[in-house]
């Protein structure tokens, strides 16, 4: 009865195949880079920007002025480069009928570090091709592997930095899935054992060096059991090497609901997720913290580090001439993990110091996304007036 499907199944097996050698391949290579780039050790350093779409520019623009004011003793020095890369428009993209046009591609990749405004991702019934993510596509060329995301609301005691799998998961062949026929799709979770001790490793050295003695995975390893059940298994195997470190498992449905506990969210310090749990999660943890717009998130790997807001291009705000009351405060935390990240941590704790100063303790300038609150530019005042 199933052999009238033979063509179909033939069709979806073929396109499988590719998938799996894509994928072992990617595993092979993710496994031959061991060492991260060694900033230090660099002549001069390179940033390239990208401003990204709608409300990306506005946003972006304050957080580059902010960055180069932070900088300035070292881009005169020769030592920092901050380089704008054009191109990285939905236009643009559509045009090329590609993520991220080659040229783009080859410019982001002359740079060590890159500051990113949020990008129009296309979806069916668009007005754009339903090409891959932007985001989606760097953090996998560039093999950006871990997505660290903090979150923090010193007056309710949170203070959470979320370690999010940045490649694989779901979104590893998200835009690759099969149409087997018009009754049957479907689409295919990663988890490989490098990509999963990668990230662990990260989250639990963070753990360590911020002196933090807890470490929470969250997961679904009750239902989706052979990649996230890896991915918890070999959590809790890394775990085993830093044994000042408690681990404790969670699934995502009860985690989100934690969240919202009060009596118990303050417990959690450091978490660690496959891709799409953590894509959710961390919306849910920057709107405690005042709004998707209040959070950065930075992109790590060994080679290259894109830094950007947790949110989209907020094509609405834009439509409704809102940009520019955008909240550029994501992109500004995206800057302080940035500098951090390229050692210049002095800086960033300045920055940040001054940030908490204008987003939490003083607070006098305020956006609200609408006329009624302040422009990203006149926030962008107010937070230089405190550094
Ligand atoms: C994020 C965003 C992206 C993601 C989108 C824009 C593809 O939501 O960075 O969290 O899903 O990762
Ligand atoms: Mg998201």
């Amino acid at each position: 009865m199933i052999e009238k499907y033979a063509e179909e199944k033939k069709a979806a097996l073929s396109h499988f195949e590719k998938l799996l050698d894509e994928q072992l391949k990617r595993a092979e290579r993710i496994k031959a880079v061991k060492d991260f780039t060694d900033y230090s050790t660099l002549d001069k350093l390179i940033i390239g920007v990208c401003g990204g779409d709608g409300i990306g520019p506005y946003i972006c623009k304050v957080s580059e002025d902010v960055m180069r004011f932070m900088l300035a003793d070292e881009i005169a020095a020769g030592k920092v480069e901050i380089r704008d890369i054009e191109g990285l428009t939905i236009e643009n993209r559509a045009a090329a009928g590609k993520a991220i046009p080659d040229d783009v591609m080859a410019e982001l990749k002359s740079c060590q570090v890159i500051l990113k405004g949020p990008t129009t991702t296309p979806r069916a019934g668009d007005p754009w091709p339903n090409i891959e993510s932007a985001n989606v596509a760097m953090r996998k060329e560039l093999d950006l592997f871990a997505n660290m995301r903090p979150v923090k609301v010193p007056s309710l005691g949170i203070d959470w930095t979320f370690f999010r799998e940045n490649t694989e998961g779901g979104y590893a062949v998200g835009s690759k899935g099969i149409k087997v026929n018009d009754e049957l799709s479907m689409d295919f979770v990663v988890t490989t054992t490098e990509g999963t001790e990668r990230i662990a490793r990260l989250a639990f050295d963070y753990a360590r060096k911020n002196g933090i003695n807890r470490v929470d995975v969250v997961t679904k390893a009750n239902v989706i059991k052979t990649t996230d059940g890896k991915f918890l298994s070999i959590c809790k195997e890394i775990g085993k090497e830093y044994p000042e470190i408690a681990l404790d498992d969670w699934y995502i449905d009860i985690m989100t609901a934690k969240l919202v506990d009060e009596k118990r969210r303050r417990d959690f310090r450091v978490m660690i997720l496959p891709n799409l749990y953590g894509d959710i999660l961390t919306d849910e943890a920057a709107e405690i913290q005042g709004g998707v717009g209040t959070a950065g998130s930075a992109n790590i790997g060994k080679r290259y580090a894109m830094f950007e807001a947790i949110h989209g291009s907020a094509p609405r705000m834009v439509n409704e001439g809102r940009a520019e009351y955008a909240d550029p405060c994501s992109m500004l935390r995206a800057v302080v993990m940035l500098l951090r990240h390229i050692g210049r941590v002095d800086k960033a704790e300045k920055l940040e110091k001054a940030l908490d100063i204008c987003m939490f303790e003083e607070a006098k300038v305020k956006i609200t996304g609408r006329p009624d609150g302040a422009t990203s530019a006149e926030f962008a005042d107010y937070l230089k007036s405190k550094l």
